[in-house]
C-alpha cells in the first residue's frame, strides 16, 4: 500500500493542502475494513434500491448502481480489486471504484447517507453473518461433547471440589457440563442477535435527512427486523457490539475452562487422558515430551477476546454523541475476536472429537484409592436414622482411624464398622463402591447413569430444537 495519495480524498475541496503522507496512514482504515466490503456493497445496493424506489434517483440509475456494486464484487471475489491506503476507507473505495466503473450515476449513491450510518450499517450486516457461524460452531462443538459422552456414562472419574477429590462422578455428566455452558453460549447470541439486527441506515451524518428516504424500505431489503427510532443513537450504538464481545468472551472462557482440565487430565500427575499425536507437539530439547498445546492456546488466546472486551468498553464511555472517529477503533477488535473465537471453538471441536482418549485404567484406579466415598457412609447412617450432623462426626473418626492405618474405607471388616456405629451392616460393602456411589446419585440434575441417561437424550433433542430470542 502506498502512504501517498494518488487521488484527492473525496472531502479535500474545502482544504488548501494535502494531508501529511504519515497522516494519511493514520487516518486509514482500508488496511482492516476491507474485511467489510462484501456487506458495504449489500448495504450500499440496497441504499440504491431504495433511492430508486422512492425516486430520488431514476429507476435505471438505481439499476446501473446495483449492477457495479455486483460488479465491484466479483472484481474483489477473484482478487482484482485491492484499494491502496489512499482510498481511505472500504466506503470510499467502493465509491471511488463505481464512478470508474459507471460513470457520473456512481457520484448519486452517496445521497442521504453518510459513512456514519453506512459503516454502522456493514459491521452489522458483518457481525449477523459470524453470530450464525459462531452458533454452528458451537453446535458442532457440542455434537463431539455428546458424542464423546455417549461412550462414557459408566466411566467413572473422580469430581473435585477445590480441586481436591470430592465424590466421583460419570464422566459423561462432566462432558455435558461443557455441553449446557456452549447451549447457553449459543442462546445467548440468538439474544443478542435481536439487537445486532437493527438498521441505522438512513440515519445520515447524525440527525437524518431532508430527502425523502424509506428507511423502512431498505432495511425490509437487508432483512433487517427494525429501524433505529434515534438517529443518533442509530451512528453511535455500540452497544451490540459490546454485547457480542460479552458473549464471545464467555464462550473462550468457557472453552479455557475445559482447557484447563485437559491440561490438568494430561499431566503425568493426574494422567486421565492420553493425548493423540495429532493434537500435541513435541519439546524441541526433551525428547520425552508430548505438550499439550492446543488446549494451552485456547486458554492464552482467551485473554485477546477479554482484552477487546475491554478495549470497547472503555472506547464507548467517554464519547458524545454522536459519531466520532474513534469508533473506527471498533473494528479491529471485532475482527481480532470473531477470528479468535472461530479458531479457538474449531481446535477445541477437534481436540475433543480426535485429539486425545480416556486412560479408563488409570480412571478405574483413581475412582477407587480415595476417601470420596465418605459422604455416601454419612448418608447410610443418615438413611437408618442417625441425624447428618451426628452421622458427619462418625465418618470423620472412621477416616481417621483409616488414615493412621494407612488403609482405605473398603479395607475395613463389618466388625470395624460396627464399632464405630451398631447400624452397619454387611451392605455398606456395596454402598461405598464408586459405582454404587455414583449409581446413587440419582437426584434430578444428579450424576446417577440413569440421570445422565435422560440427560444425554435431553441435550440430544436441545440440540435440534430451534433456539427462542
Ligand atoms: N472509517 C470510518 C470508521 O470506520 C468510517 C466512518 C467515517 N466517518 C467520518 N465521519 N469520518 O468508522
Amino acid at each position: 500500500m502506498t502512504a501517498t495519495p494518488s487521488t484527492p480524498q473525496p472531502w479535500s475541496q474545502r482544504f488548501e493542502s494535502a494531508l501529511h503522507p504519515a497522516i494519511v496512514q493514520f487516518n486509514a482504515s482500508i488496511g482492516f475494513d476491507i474485511e467489510l466490503i462484501e456487506y458495504d456493497l449489500t448495504g450500499s445496493q440496497a441504499h440504491a434500491q431504495m433511492l430508486a424506489q422512492v425516486g430520488i434517483i431514476s429507476a435505471e440509475e438505481g439499476e446501473q448502481l446495483v449492477r457495479g456494486l455486483e460488479q465491484i464484487r466479483q472484481e474483489y471475489r477473484a482478487g482484482e480489486f485491492k484499494p491502496g491506503l489512499d482510498a481511505e476507507d472500504v466506503h470510499f473505495a467502493v465509491e471511488r471504484r463505481l464512478t470508474q466503473l459507471i460513470g457520473d450515476a456512481g457520484k448519486k449513491l452517496h445521497t442521504a447517507r453518510s459513512r456514519n450510518d453506512q459503516v454502522g450499517t456493514d459491521i452489522r450486516l458483518y457481525l449477523r453473518d459470524q453470530i450464525r457461524q459462531i452458533q454452528a460452531q458451537l453446535a458442532a462443538f457440542q455434537t463431539v461433547l455428546l458424542d464423546l459422552a455417549q461412550r462414557h456414562v459408566e466411566t467413572l472419574i473422580p469430581g473435585y471440589t477445590h480441586l481436591q477429590r470430592a465424590q466421583p462422578v460419570s464422566l459423561a455428566h462432566h462432558l455435558l457440563a461443557y455441553f449446557e455452558m456452549a447451549q447457553r453460549d449459543r442462546q445467548r447470541l440468538e439474544e443478542i442477535y435481536t439487537r445486532v439486527n437493527i438498521s441505522p441506515l438512513g440515519s445520515g451524518a447524525l440527525a437524518g435527512t431532508p430527502h425523502p428516504i424509506d428507511r423502512h424500505y431498505s432495511a425490509r431489503l437487508l432483512h433487517f427486523d427494525a429501524v433505529y427510532a434515534n438517529s443518533l443513537d442509530g451512528v453511535s450504538d455500540r452497544d451490540f457490539a459490546i454485547e457480542f464481545l460479552a458473549a464471545s468472551s464467555l464462550i473462550v472462557m468457557h472453552l479455557s475452562r475445559l482447557s484447563e482440565e485437559v491440561i490438568l487430565w494430561a499431566s503425568q500427575e493426574f494422567g486421565f487422558v492420553s493425548l493423540k499425536d495429532a493434537c500435541a507437539t513435541g519439546s524441541s530439547i526433551m525428547p520425552q515430551k508430548k505438550n499439550p498445546d492446543v488446549p494451552e492456546l485456547v486458554r492464552g488466546k482467551t485473554g485477546r477476546v477479554f482484552g477487546h472486551l475491554q478495549a470497547l468498553l472503555v472506547l464507548m464511555k467517554g464519547l458524545p454523541l454522536a459519531y466520532n472517529k474513534d469508533l473506527q477503533e471498533d473494528k479491529e477488535a471485532l475482527f481480532d475476536s470473531v477470528r479468535t473465537v472461530k479458531a479457538c471453538l474449531e481446535a477445541m471441536t477437534i481436540l475433543i472429537s480426535e485429539g486425545l482418549s480416556f486412560r479408563t485404567e488409570r480412571l478405574a484406579q483413581a475412582v477407587n484409592e480415595d476417601f470420596s466415598n465418605a459422604t455416601d457412609v454419612a448418608d447410610y447412617l443418615a438413611s437408618k436414622g442417625v441425624p447428618f450432623r451426628e452421622a458427619y462426626n462418625i465418618v470423620g473418626s472412621v477416616v481417621k482411624t483409616c488414615l493412621a492405618q494407612g488403609i482405605l474405607l473398603k479395607d475395613l471388616s463389618l466388625e470395624s464398622w460396627q464399632s464405630f456405629h451398631p447400624v452397619f451392616e454387611a451392605d455398606i460393602f456395596t454402598t461405598i463402591e464408586p459405582r454404587q456411589v455414583v449409581a446413587a446419585r440419582k437426584s434430578y440434575g444428579g450424576t446417577g447413569f440413569e440421570q445422565v441417561r435422560n440427560q444425554l437424550e435431553a441435550a440430544k433433542q436441545r440440540l435440534t430444537q430451534p433456539l427462542k430470542a
